[in-house]
């Protein structure tokens, strides 16, 4: 089959490279020159583990190719799959101008039978409001008569950034929301390398899946939060209260690891945005609210232990290891790390912050006045306090002896509770995770 994959975002190029690895014929489109220019050398514009050497084989092997040019590539597409950003507007609606840009240059060059994929995750009832808008520019191209055999059909992501291709290849389910049995039957032999069972329904509840997964996903990370802060006050430990309840299968262990909340480019925008679709159909998600504020919340419940504890920021040299929204990415959007770490340096402290993969994308939004250190070391050396905001692998592989003799206070904020089974007082560090035992606030 022949795919036009349009946006080659996290979502589009890991999606299309993973198409193209399984055989299918991929063009990936972008308006970005510089971006394509990039792709067609080989390289990746951000980092997602394994995602280079995949897109490289389906290079060798002549899978996909890269280009600005819809109008040169759509002709021969069986299915034109888009996957541009839907951004919350400042109301937490979702932002579709993208999307729908694309959908009238798709109607504008669609000559032929095709099914229209939309993959960004969107409002209910968006699918076929971009369907409308591939029909009308194809009239407008004096293709009318071609309309009835356009199909849309929402094939919702679930990929999470630094599983991303793992996640594509190798997915829990596939969502297939679509009118007609002769499209779903199209996308389902797209998906033919696929292993996994397909949930084929209406387009409207594919669009309503991607939202309620993201939403319930938030859901239970703000649940642990809120238990990590009462088992602070009881003295239990959040740790073992996410492991005794994560058994039961019910629950599932995942997604309960308390800390600094959650941020990146879909959790807050796809909860805000569901927030913002429920009031707009006239229901108050009520939970949505709560699990936002929490969320917030939980920053502002980090950054005052740290005061608590140190008193006074000024002048005092804070080291932060973390700044990406998780570990095995470069991606800052929405990063907790990036948030509290720019209340430390509002609170007048002298940072020196250190991230594996996020160092360029963090100096483009952290104060001139913030050290950038080359390692998780450097950025600790004549340090009062160490903040971990990211859970990098490589944080619990540091010598703790050397950081112990390279900090002037041997204080450790943990915001991920990566480090707390460390047993890190044996290197006379004075320790505090979230939700690990009583704490007086
Ligand atoms: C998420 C969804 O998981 C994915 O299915 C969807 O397609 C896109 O959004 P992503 O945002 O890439 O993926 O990362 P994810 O691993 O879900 O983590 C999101 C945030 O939650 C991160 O900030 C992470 O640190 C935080 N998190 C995650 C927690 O705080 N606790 C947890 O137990 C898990």
């Amino acid at each position: 089959m022949n795919l036009v994959m349009i946006g080659t975002g996290y979502v589009g190029l890991t999606t299309g490279v993973g198409f193209a690895s399984l055989g299918v014929a991929v063009a990936c489109v972008d308006v970005d020159e510089a971006k394509i220019a990039r792709l067609d050398r080989g390289e990746v514009p951000f980092f997602e583990p394994g995602l280079g050497e995949a897109m490289k084989s389906a290079q060798e092997s002549g899978n996909i190719l890269f280009t600005t040019d819809l109008k040169n590539v759509i002709g021969g597409a069986d299915v034109v799959a888009i996957a541009v950003g839907t951004p919350p507007k400042i109301t937490g609606e979702a932002d579709l101008t993208a999307l729908f840009a694309v959908a009238d240059q798709v109607g504008a060059y669609l000559d032929h039978e095709a099914v229209i994929v939309v993959k960004s995750t969107v409002p209910v009832g968006t699918n076929r409001r971009v369907l409308e808008r591939v029909r009308v520019a194809m009239t407008n191209a004096g293709q009318g008569e071609l309309t009835s055999l356009i199909r849309v059909v929402s094939v919702p992501e679930f990929l999470r950034e630094g599983t991303a291709l793992q996640d594509f290849l190798h997915p829990d389910r596939v969502v297939i929301g679509a009118d007609d049995e002769v499209a779903s039957r199209i996308v389902d032999r797209l998906h033919e390398g696929i292993v996994a069972p397909r949930v084929c329904t209406t387009i409207e509840s594919a669009e309503m899946i991607k939202y309620a997964a993201n939403a319930f996903l938030a859901t239970k990370i703000s649940f642990i939060n809120e238990i990590a802060n009462l088992a602070e006050r009881v003295g239990a430990d959040v740790r073992d209260v996410a492991h005794g309840i994560g058994l039961d299968k019910r629950i599932g262990k995942h997604f309960l690891q308390a800390g600094i909340g959650y941020g990146g480019s879909c959790f807050p925008k796809d909860v805000s945005a569901l927030e913002q679709i429920s009031g707009a159909n006239g229901y108050t998600f009520k939970l949505l609210s709560a699990v936002i504020e929490v969320n917030n919340r939980q920053r502002e419940r980090f950054f005052k232990k740290i005061i608590q504890e140190l008193g006074s920021l000024k002048g005092r040299r804070i080291a932060v290891w973390g700044l990406a929204f998780k570990d095995q990415t470069d991606d800052i959007r929405e990063s907790a790390g990036i948030d509290i770490a720019q209340r430390l340096h509002a609170s007048g402290a002298d940072l020196a912050v250190y991230d594996p993969q996020a160092m360029d994308n963090a100096r483009r939004v952290l104060s001139d006045h913030v050290e950038f250190a080359p390692t998780a070391i450097d950025a600790a050396s004549g340090a009062d306090a160490l903040v971990v905001l990211t859970q990098w692998p490589e944080f619990r592989e540091v010598s703790f002896q050397t950081l112990r003799e390279a900090m002037v206070d041997p204080w450790i904020f943990d915001g991920r509770n990566c480090l707390a089974d460390l047993d890190l007082a044996k290197y006379g560090f004075k320790y505090q995770g979230v939700g690990l035992g009583k704490y007086e606030c």
